[in-house]
């Protein structure tokens, strides 16, 4: 599967990329940044470093947008670290590309029509923009995996909001009402299988990639010691595209709330449409899933 990874990292995105860049069946063609978790300027070094030490640094990074369609990013720093990542990796060699994110998306899909896969792990700024650019890219696309949304329980950032999609709610009501085939992976599923603080093999791992994930979410415990759930949205959300019989999904049609209180819901009228919405998860094989893929 050739994919293309849109993220803001991000100690999950951190995860969720090490999954991603240890699982055969994907050929990841590159990573797209924006802020979102932490500025442009971090998420993308942050990008850049774990690729680095990952031993891939010739996977390319396509920066993206340092702000949402409207407005600006709330940025999660209180969630993610002052950098955006729980641990400091080496300064990498390798330099963002010179091709923008929103052009890097539009070349790809053209360059591979109806085999590009989007994972989006992050606000869907980039997502948004290069739809603008090319209104035939969601036919041009495979798919698309949204990390993101929150269908029938309460939002993590407001009652009613999920972080990526309040972000920029704007940018992802356009993708949202797309012709694009979505994979929604939202908080109706990420906040079960999440790592609790006494979970040993998660701490344990002798690998590049297990010797990471222990230093970020051990740090990230530290950093946070009222939280005893580490969640894995990001991961999972790349393990719905290797494992998509974890899941449970219903079809619908997705709406976003742009304005006022509820700004960034997302409300689904189920039966049908092109949003195939993650409504429940196999928990104990999902959190398995995700660290075996780790190693
Ligand atoms: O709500 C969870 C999402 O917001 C994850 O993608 C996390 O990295 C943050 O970006
Ligand atoms: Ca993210």
């Amino acid at each position: 599967m050739k994919v293309l990874i849109d993220t803001d990292p991000g100690t999950d995105d951190a995860l969720a990329l090490i999954l991603a860049l240890n699982s055969p069946a994907l050929e990841i063609l590159g990573l797209t940044t924006v802020a979102g978790n932490a500025s442009l300027a971090l998420t993308t070094r942050n990008a850049l470093r774990i690729l680095e030490y990952m031993g891939h640094p010739d996977i390319p990074v396509y920066r993206g947008a340092s702000r949402p369609l409207k407005g600006h990013f709330t940025y999660a720093y209180y969630y993610h670290g002052p950098a955006g990542l729980t641990v400091r990796l080496p300064t990498p060699k390798s330099k963002p590309s010179a091709v923008a994110a929103r052009q890097a998306i539009v070349d790809s899909a053209k360059a591979y029509p109806g085999e590009l896969t989007l994972i989006a792990l992050g606000p869907l700024t980039n997502v948004a923009r290069a739809i603008q650019d090319e209104p035939a890219l969601p036919e041009l696309l495979k798919e698309i995996y949204v990390m993101g949304g929150a269908v029938n329980v309460p939002g993590n950032v407001t009652p009613y909001a999920e972080f990526n999609i309040y972000d920029d709610a704007e940018a992802a009501n356009v993708v949202f009402s797309s012709d694009a085939k979505i994979t929604l992976v939202g908080l109706d599923v990420c906040h079960e299988p999440s790592v609790l603080r006494d979970d040993a093999e998660w701490f344990s791992g002798k690998s590049l990639g297990e010797k990471l994930v222990a230093r970020i979410i051990r740090n990230w415990f530290k950093m946070r010691p009222d939280d005893d759930r580490y969640n894995l949205c990001d991961p999972l959300t790349v393990l719905a595209s290797l494992r998509p019989e974890l899941f449970t999904y219903k079809q619908a049609s997705v709406q976003v709330e742009t304005q006022g209180e509820r700004l960034g819901e997302t409300t689904a009228e189920f039966g049908s449409g092109r949003v195939r919405v993650a409504v429940d998860i196999d928990v104990a094989a999902a959190k398995d899933g995700v660290l075996a893929g780790l190693g």
